[in-house]
Parts: C-alpha cells; sequence; structure tokens
C-alpha cells in the first residue's frame, strides 16, 4: 500500500470536484450571462473593475508600463478571461475554472477573436500549484467565498504570485448584502434547489417583499435590477450552494491570516468619509484620525458600502518597499497623478465665476473650483505635481496658496480615488 500523500493530487481534486454542489451549479448555470461578442461589449462601454490598464498605478505604484505580465484567472467564469487577453495583448493570460461549461464559453471568445495570448484550463484552483508557473498578477472575483475552505484556496494562490506580484480579490460584503442572506435562508427552509419553478418562485417572492425588507438595499443598489433579469443570476444570488460574506475587518483578517499584505482597495471611493458623509460633517471630523481600516468599517456599517470588496495583495516583503501615499511633507510635488478611467469634469470656459466645475464618477458628484478643474485637466499621467504647478501660472495666486490648494485637492481626489498616483 502507498504511503497517503500529504497534498491531494490535481485528480484527487478535481474527483472530488465532480460532487461539490458549487461545481455542479456552476456548470448548469455559468456566470456571469455569457457576452458573445467582447469587442462589440468594449466598444459598447463594457468594463471589468480590475482592468490592468485602466488602473495601472493602483496596482503597482512604480511600473512606466502594464505590459508583458503573466496573468492567472483564477475560477474565471465566462467572460473575465477573453476581457483580460484583449485588453492586455502583449501579456500572458492563464484562465482556470472547474465548470466545463464556462470554459467552452471562453474558448468560444478565444476562437472568435483570435486571442492567441489566452490559455485555458480545466483545473481547480486549490490545484493551481500543478501549472508549475508563477505570476505577476493574479485575478480571482467571485470565487474564494465559494471555496469549502477559503484560507487554503488563498494559500494556494500565493503560492504562485511572484516576489513583486500583485493579486486581485472580490469578495463578497456583509453590510449590502444582509438581506440576501435572510432570503438564501428562507428559500432554503422552503426546500427550494435551482430549477426554473424554484427561480420563479423566488421573483414571485421579490415582487411581495414588504417595503420594509432590508433586501431592497441591495434589490435598489447599481446594476442589481438588471442583473437580476437573467435566471442565472437569481440562482447566483439567492439560490447559491454555497457563498459567505466578509466584513472589512474579517477582510484584513483573511489576507494576514494567510501570509499576504494588503495593498488596498481598488476604488477609494466607497470608503471614503468624505464623500459619504461630506466634510465638515459630525462624522468626517470624528473619524479623521482613525486608522484607514477603522475608518472604511465605519464607513461600511454606516453607509452599506459593501455589497463587494474589491481590493489588492501583495506580498508583506513587497509592500514594505513600496512608497506610501501622503500629501503631509512635500514628497507629494514627485507624485504624477492621472484620472480614473471614468472620471468626468464638467465647466464653462471662460470659466464663469457663478457656476463651480463639477467633478462625477460613479454615485458620486461634487462641485469644485476653476483651479482646482485646472489642476485636475493637467493630471494627464506625465506631469508631476510640480510641474503642474507651474502651469498654474496665468491664475493670480501666489507659490503658498498654489502649493496650499495643490496639497488639499490631490490629498482629497485620493481619498476619494478619483485620481491615481504613480511614484517613480
Ligand atoms: C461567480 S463566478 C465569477 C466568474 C468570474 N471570476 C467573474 O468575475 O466574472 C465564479 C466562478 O468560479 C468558479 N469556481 C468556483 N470554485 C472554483 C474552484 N475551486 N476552482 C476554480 N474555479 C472555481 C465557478 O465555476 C465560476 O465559474
Amino acid at each position: 500500500m502507498s504511503e497517503p500523500s500529504a497534498l491531494p493530487s490535481q485528480n484527487d481534486i478535481m474527483d472530488r470536484q465532480q460532487d461539490d454542489i458549487v461545481a455542479r451549479q456552476y456548470e448548469a448555470w455559468v456566470y456571469p450571462p455569457p457576452i458573445h461578442d467582447m469587442v462589440d461589449a468594449i466598444t459598447q462601454g463594457y468594463y471589468e473593475y480590475a482592468d490592468i490598464q485602466a488602473g495601472g498605478p493602483i496596482f503597482w505604484p512604480r511600473r512606466r508600463d502594464f505590459n508583458d505580465l503573466d496573468i492567472l484567472i483564477a475560477g474565471c467564469g465566462t467572460n473575465q478571461a477573453a476581457y483580460t487577453a484583449l485588453r492586455n495583448p502583449s501579456s500572458r493570460v492563464v484562465a482556470i475554472d472547474i465548470s466545463q461549461s464556462s470554459l467552452s464559453h471562453s474558448q468560444y471568445l478565444k476562437d472568435k477573436h483570435g486571442l492567441d495570448n489566452l490559455e485555458v484550463r480545466h483545473l481547480d484552483l486549490m490545484a493551481v500549484a500543478s501549472l508549475d508557473k508563477s505570476f505577476d498578477f493574479i485575478l480571482s472575483t467571485g470565487v474564494l467565498h465559494h471555496l469549502k475552505e477559503p484560507d487554503r484556496g488563498l494559500q494556494a494562490l500565493r503560492g504562485v504570485l511572484r516576489p513583486a506580484g500583485v493579486m486581485h480579490l472580490m469578495l463578497y460584503g456583509k453590510t449590502l448584502r444582509q438581506g440576501v442572506y435572510l432570503l438564501q435562508e428562507a428559500f432554503r427552509l422552503m426546500g427550494l434547489g435551482q430549477s426554473k419553478e424554484d427561480i420563479d418562485i423566488v421573483r414571485k417572492t421579490l415582487t411581495a417583499l414588504p417595503g420594509r425588507h432590508s433586501v431592497h438595499a441591495y434589490l435598489n443598489a447599481k446594476d442589481a435590477a438588471e442583473e437580476l433579469k437573467y435566471d442565472t443570476a437569481i440562482v447566483d444570488t439567492f439560490l447559491h450552494g454555497r457563498d459567505r460574506a466578509y466584513s472589512i475587518t474579517e477582510i484584513f483578517d483573511f489576507v494576514e491570516e494567510n501570509g499576504l499584505a494588503f495593498l488596498g482597495w481598488m476604488d477609494r471611493l466607497d470608503c471614503s468619509g468624505q464623500a459619504n458623509f461630506p466634510a465638515n460633517d459630525a462624522i468626517s471630523k470624528r473619524i479623521k484620525r482613525l486608522d484607514e481600516r477603522k475608518r472604511a468599517a465605519i464607513i461600511d456599517l454606516l453607509a452599506y458600502t459593501h455589497g463587494v470588496h474589491r481590493f489588492n495583495l501583495c506580498h508583506p516583503e513587497y509592500l514594505q518597499s513600496l512608497p506610501r501615499i501622503d500629501f503631509e511633507g512635500t514628497e507629494f510635488l514627485h507624485y504624477v497623478p492621472r484620472p480614473h478611467s471614468r472620471l468626468k469634469v464638467s465647466w464653462t470656459r471662460p470659466a464663469d465665476p457663478d457656476s463651480p466645475a463639477i467633478l462625477e464618477r460613479e454615485w458620486h458628484l461634487m462641485p469644485i473650483s476653476h483651479p482646482q478643474a485646472l489642476l485636475i485637466e493637467h493630471a494627464n499621467g506625465r506631469n508631476t505635481i510640480a510641474e503642474i504647478l507651474g502651469l498654474l501660472d496665468g491664475q493670480s495666486m501666489t507659490d503658498e496658496e498654489k502649493l496650499h490648494l495643490a496639497r488639499q485637492t490631490f490629498a482629497t481626489l485620493y481619498d476619494m480615488g478619483h485620481l491615481l498616483f504613480s511614484v517613480f
């Protein structure tokens, strides 16, 4: 008889998966709803949050370009593999999933768009070491919270992350999804499975709920209603075989207990006290001096900001080598800011003193002064902040006033995630 081995083999893991409730669900109900032409979809505005090209400095504040990377997508579902390969043509993408139906759709998109830089593999992420490769970027969104042992899943991914690599995760959040879990429990008690009839009962229940039910916070959130038109989204949200959610505190514990370091949120807007509870408000003042984690936890508890947490991780040693973005001294004058890809600033020209410029992104809208709008206009990913200040010559301000304006404006827009900063 052979000795039992400490680690299960790839075959053992895949065999076990055949019986797994999550594997069976994603075989029958692929997620997200398949996109049939990714080039068309991107032209019409489709995007993924963790887009390496758009998010650049959020992942690597010291990199000048974001090409020639080895990318792993762990639990790619239907569309993410093709999207990532298309958006990163000079990088190599390996996409794995336990659902053969999802992989078939990824393969269809690969063939359709001639994506030679994409490899799709039927593989459980617990067995990712069997690829015998390491990666600069690991993307795993909406996957680890479905595992029996999310900690072991994260450890497996950590094992294939290069020393200066970055991992992006999306995990469910507790606050906004509170009502979802109440409904999941009710549907379990009703004995619902994942059949068409069961989906129909969910839909009927959603229309019959009293206005006071906490699920309405979730149903009214951006994109939820559009998503839930699809049966697969009803299954994924309300009839899932296994999912769990994380509070902000649990996110940090999850990361650190599994040997990784928290690099930052994908979008700082949802955790920003100034954006959620505008300045001068009692809440903003009270939490201003707390550390970033506590502030984020408080904002989430008060504002229900997190249906999901999107965040980036790296090895602790790599984090040590990175600059801390900080606007206290004068170091920030060397930062190179660029706008978030979906930031809009509108103002009338020539500047009308009676109508401020308007800054807008996602759910956030804020009036800003014309000199602030000018600062943002010159934040193009090439100029340092010192150079941008040099471009403000036409404005009747002393050097000290300009410095003050820059510090206050860039610190605020960093806090809200509206500008991204590189440090070379
Ligand atoms: C909610 S979908 C998310 C798909 C994709 N990441 C996205 O955000 O569009 C979850 C996917 O993870 C896959 N999955 C679940 N457990 C997995 C595991 N242990 N290894 C690899 N893939 C897994 C499922 O088959 C499914 O395709």
